[in-house]
């Protein structure tokens, strides 16, 4: 469905990405792993379009998209839920959900993905009229994925689900996930190791840039070497 090949990206003279590749299958879960700054989010914008790739390719569904601006690459089927969750805190829960089906064919099926949506998020559901800047940490996460989704994707990426979230809401997110993994294909970047290589197949680990470790989630969650070396388990 994705891949990446010796995609090498500056931030200005900042070299963020140092010949990275990686394949996300069409119906798999494969998950980015790193500590701060090593290139996480700078890999979901380059899928995305909102970082140039100096050199290599972006490939989906094996067409090149890494000179496509971010508008067409979002229209080819990507759908991204960002870093910090970014929902509009002003507007209803309902409004936010809306505002991700601007795809003509998400228009469409508009109410029946709505329905679909509160019924995997349910607490959603009973706050559709409600501002979103009002639900907890964890509720608006659910809504940015909710929100995500509305365009109905194919592949969907996920900059640090967890991010800023209590334990016990963590497990409530992965256990959404877990839901929504179901249906579409997704990469998903994270520095909560043990939950992302339990919700992934495939898993890369990232270090200033570059890939030092690649794997089966579960032999790498099974690796006392490296869990000493990167998870700090
Ligand atoms: N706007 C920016 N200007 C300059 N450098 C930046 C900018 N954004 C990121 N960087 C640098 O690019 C590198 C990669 O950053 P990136 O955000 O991709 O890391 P990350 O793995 O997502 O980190 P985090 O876990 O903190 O989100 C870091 O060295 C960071 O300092
Ligand atoms: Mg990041």
């Amino acid at each position: 469905m994705l891949r990446l090949e010796n995609v090498e990206a500056f931030i200005g003279e900042n070299q963020v990405l140092r010949g990275v590749s990686l394949a996300v299958p069409a119906g798999g879960s494969v998950a980015v792993l790193g500590a701060n700054g090593a290139g996480k989010s700078s890999i979901i914008r380059v899928i995305q379009g909102l970082l140039k790739v100096r050199s290599g390719r972006v490939l989906l569904e094996g067409r090149e998209i890494q000179n496509l601006p971010p508008h067409q690459i979002a229209r080819l089927g990507l759908g991204c839920v960002p870093e910090g969750r970014r929902v509009f805190k002003d507007m209803s829960v309902l409004d936010n959900l809306k505002m991700g089906a601007f795809l003509p064919q998400g228009r469409q099926v508009m109410h029946r993905t709505l329905e679909e949506i509160t019924a995997m998020f349910p607490i959603l559901g009973t706050r559709l009229h409600q501002r979103a800047g009002t639900l907890s940490g964890g509720e608006q996460q659910m809504l940015a994925m909710g929100r995500a989704l509305m365009a109905k994707p194919k592949l969907l990426l996920v900059d640090e689900l967890s991010l800023g979230l209590a334990p016990l809401v963590v497990q409530d997110i992965y256990r959404a996930l877990r839901v929504v993994r179901q249906s579409v294909t997704l990469l998903l970047v994270e520095q909560s190791v043990e939950q992302a290589l339990k919700n992934s197949e495939q898993a890369y680990i990232l270090e200033t840039g570059q890939v030092v470790r690649q794997g089966a989630s579960a032999e790498l969650l099974a690796d006392p070497a490296l869990k000493e070396a990167y998870l700090g388990m």
